[in-house]
């Protein structure tokens, strides 16, 4: 294993160690970082399940994932077996004061070997029915007293709505100081979501015009092609409001909205994305309607192949009024943003992936040029490109070659394939060399989350007072139901076309 000796010993305890999130994108995550020198010398991984596994099935399995998920997952069979005889397995019920003992005796063994004391990270790959209780047994054991060195990782969904989110809290609160909570939002470790807050703000050229001067309107996308998939269970009892909205969207939201922020500092950072959230102008109960839509995917079409309707899927009942589908268009009240509207949407079974942020500049203000010459014109937009194509484009107006004067607009793109020969990293790379790191710019404040379904829950209301009479009311494939374009048209605004980067140069 190649290990970075700068770094303090570390006990990374996985519970739900054996199940998906563990297989799919923990271990993955953890090898790649000991592939590229970032795990400490004195590191072990103890998976903590209920069923029964040996150290040896439990690698033989992970191993798998590994392979299908890491980076560096096809590598020779010595990096896997150096790594995971760091990769330990506790049988154990999470709800029996039993496991936390073992796993304390386990850990204490581990710092005597050491002769270290180490960082003690605790990681919640666990259904969330288990978020409540295993805080509450750690600090029972006594194992989350060390303030410094003991830390609990916690996955969403934080809460099914305000009320639950503010008692999760709590109960974390009991046994953790906030310092030593880190809630995951992944769309945080994405290199293209991070890149938003170099891009405003290592590049003084771009904020004098990021404000309700120059800008006309802001979308937020984040489609899917794919449906629901096998988590059918889990998503009907949340929709994509709760799903997507109340956590990735809000960041992508915070980060394009919130202030400069006066160092680079974790709290510095999340003060001013929760800044944005409390500017967010609250939606009344009768307005609710007019400023968001909802849907659900019917059959459909995706790559040329048949698709199922959402009341189809394996895991949800065949009346489901679950959302798959949600828009908004929120206000942020400050003086930066006061009456630019920022529309936000989501959805399964749409037409392609594709997040990214649009942020659509105002048109000239005296239009000088003869009508023929503008027949083309389009005020200027840049767009934030999230995945799959990573990147930024900037259209603009351009002298079409001619005797003439005639516009057209043209792009000036920038490709993060093209610039830079290393690959983005997995968004879990990132957050677990942070957690590791204990660097917790990247992770959600509780005041954020609360936050965050506060400003939601006039929706949530309306949405379940009245169920929709027309799920599913969007085809497999289509662009979510026809209201979508409403929220816009209403303006005068719409939504742009995803832009593509796939066809930029690879890099020599
Ligand atoms: C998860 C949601 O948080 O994000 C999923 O629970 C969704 O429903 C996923 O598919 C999307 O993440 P990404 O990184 O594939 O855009």
């Amino acid at each position: 294993m190649k290990t970075n000796d700068q770094l303090d010993p570390n006990i990374f305890v996985i519970f739900g160690g054996a199940g998906d999130l563990t297989w799919r994108k923990l271990m993955p995550a953890l090898f790649d970082l000991s592939q590229s020198h970032s795990i400490p010398a004195h590191f072990a991984i103890i998976a903590v399940d209920r069923v029964e596994l040996s150290d040896d099935k439990l690698r033989k399995r992970l191993l798998e994932g590994v392979r299908k998920f890491a980076r560096s997952g096809k590598t020779a069979a010595k990096e896997w077996t150096e790594f995971s005889r760091h990769v330990h397995y506790l049988q154990g019920d999470f709800k029996s004061n039993a496991t936390y003992k073992e796993l304390g005796g386990q850990c204490d063994n581990l710092e005597k070997e050491w002769g270290a004391k180490a960082q003690r990270i605790f990681y919640m790959a666990t259904p969330p029915s288990l978020f409540g209780e295993i805080p509450s047994f750690l600090a029972h054991a006594g194992l989350a007293a060390d303030r410094e060195r003991a830390r609990i990782v916690i996955e969403k969904p934080i809460g099914y709505d305000l009320d639950s989110a503010q008692a999760l809290n709590r109960i974390l609160a009991g046994g953790f100081q906030e310092s030593q909570i880190f809630r995951i939002d992944h769309y945080l470790g994405k290199e293209t979501v991070q890149n938003i807050l170099a891009f405003r703000f290592a590049n003084p050229l771009f904020e004098p015009i990021w404000n309700r001067r120059y800008v006309d309107y802001v979308t937020i996308t984040v489609a899917e092609e794919v449906g629901v998939e096998h988590r059918g269970g889990y998503y009907d009892g949340a929709g994509a409001l709760r799903d997507m909205v109340q956590n990735h969207l809000l960041q992508l939201l915070c980060l394009v909205a919130m202030e400069p922020m006066v160092s680079f500092d974790a709290d510095e950072i999340r003060n001013k994305k929760v800044d944005v959230l409390h500017a967010v102008r609250a939606i009344p109960h009768d307005a609710v309607h007019r400023s968001t839509v909802r849907g659900q995917y019917g059959k459909g079409w995706s790559g040329g192949k048949k698709t199922r309707a959402y009341r189809e899927e394996e895991g949800v009942p065949p009346d489901s009024q679950t959302e798959t589908f949600a828009a908004l268009r929120l206000f942020v009240d400050n003086w930066r943003w006061q009456d630019v509207p920022f529309y936000l949407r989501t959805g399964k079974r749409l037409p392609r992936q594709v997040s990214e942020v649009a942020i659509q500049f105002r048109g000239v203000p005296h239009q000088a040029f003869p009508t023929e010459a503008t027949l083309d014109w389009q005020p200027a937009r840049l767009v934030i490109s999230i995945q799959p194509d990573e990147g930024i484009v900037l259209r603009f107006q351009a002298k079409h070659p001619g005797p003439k004067m005639v516009l057209q607009p043209v792009d000036m793109r920038f490709s993060y394939r093209e610039s830079f020969d290393t690959p983005s990293p997995e968004a879990y790379v990132t957050l677990l060399w942070d957690v590791i790191n204990d660097d917790a710019t990247l992770f959600m404040r509780a005041d954020q989350v609360e936050a965050a379904w506060r400003l939601l829950m006039p929706v949530l209301d309306v949405w379940k007072a009245s169920p929709p009479s027309d799920f599913p009311n969007y085809a497999g494939g289509a662009w979510g139901p026809d209201a979508t374009q409403g929220l816009l048209v209403q303006q005068g605004h719409s939504w742009p076309a995803p832009v593509e980067l796939a066809g930029c140069p690879q890099p020599k």
